[in-house]
């Protein structure tokens, strides 16, 4: 070696491979595979947002059709939830009847997939895929959109003999906690009105509204009749005045109650047994016949109502004695 080497051989600077940012992750895709999704930094493909589509019924008395609204769909949701969503983007003249979203206030009743249900107790996710329909009550007339006219059930309440209990003794009222017990179950109605609704008495014969009461009722006269304080007979007037011979059992009403109250099996069986004693058994016939004991007639049952409406007691007075 003659002539030395230089003290230090220069060396090439330190090089960085520098790829545009739109094709760096092309081009390590080709070699490597999928170097994006891998690293989570850029998807493969984008994935679709779930959506969800309610077909709600829109319209008034006049006449009205379904329309569809799609949402993007969220965890978790109910019905009544995507309604409110369709109110607050889509629609905001939607009309439905709510108020605790907690299927305690009977509010949001309607029909869902055609059954009878409440918007806020129904998950969208329990549901099978594709379109919710979202219908009114069919049984009452349409005011709005989801809101019907549940009227009827109020007048019907109107003509329910209430509870008349005889005048206390000595210790005061005392009953078996068994019948307190019987009771306590019709009480946890929340005059939803969905067996109403279900009921194909009505559901299917407006002119058997006139003189029908309706599961709902029945429930409220077995709470009555069943109750061991109360004075009133109100079987005759079951029979003549508020049908109870035409329901058939069906038990249409005990499946939709989202109380999960047994109203065939524990009021409706129970009355018409009690309507069938009273009126065709011929040894409690002769039983009255002997004793001189003679039933209210549907007119004086009737006329009850008529006589507490007139002579509305006063409000300490009326909690004194309700059930
Ligand atoms: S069981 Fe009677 S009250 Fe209930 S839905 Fe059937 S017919 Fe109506
Ligand atoms: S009985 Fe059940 S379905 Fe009928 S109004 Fe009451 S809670 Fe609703
Ligand atoms: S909002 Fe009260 S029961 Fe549904």
């Amino acid at each position: 070696m003659t002539d030395a080497m230089p003290a230090s051989t220069p060396v090439a600077p330190e090089t960085t491979l520098e790829l545009a940012p739109d094709t760096a992750a092309e081009d390590l895709d080709e070699d490597e595979g999928d170097v994006g999704s891998a690293f989570g930094t850029v998807p493969a493909e984008e994935e679709e947002e779930p959506t969800v589509t309610l077909r709600v019924w829109r319209g008034d008395a006049t006449g009205g059709d379904l329309v569809d609204y799609t949402l993007p769909a969220n965890e978790g949701e109910v019905v009544l939830d995507v309604v409110h969503r369709i109110q607050a983007t889509l629609a905001p003249d939607l009309a439905c009847r709510w108020n605790c979203k907690a299927g305690k206030c009977g509010s949001c009743s309607s029909e869902i997939n055609g059954k009878p249900r409440l918007m806020c107790m129904t998950r969208v996710d329990e549901l099978p895929e594709g379109p919710i329909t979202v219908t009114p009550m069919r049984t009452f007339p349409i005011m709005r959109d989801l809101v019907t006219d549940v009227a009827f059930n109020y007048e019907v309440a109107k003509r329910v003999p209430a509870f008349a209990p005889a005048p206390p003794g000595p210790e005061g009222y005392r009953m078996q906690q068994i019948d307190v017990e019987r009771g306590q179950e019709f009480r946890k109605c929340i005059e939803c009105f969905l067996c109403q609704n279900v009921c194909h008495v009505i559901r299917d014969h407006e002119d058997n509204k006139e003189h029908y009461a309706g599961p709902r009722f029945f429930i409220r006269f077995a709470e009555l009749e069943m109750h061991p304080l109360d004075t009133n007979d109100r079987r005759e007037l079951l029979r003549q005045r508020m049908g109870l011979g035409l329901c058939n059992i069906t038990k249409c009403c005990t499946e939709v109650c989202p109380e999960h109250i047994k109203i065939t099996d524990n009021a409706i069986i129970p009355l018409k047994e009690r309507v069938v004693d009273s009126s065709y058994d011929p040894v409690a016939w002769i039983g009255r016949k002997i004793l001189r004991r003679r039933k209210r007639s549907a007119d004086e049952a009737a006329a009850t109502v008529a006589e507490e409406i007139s002579d509305a007691a006063p409000q300490e007075a009326v909690d004194a004695v309700e059930p």
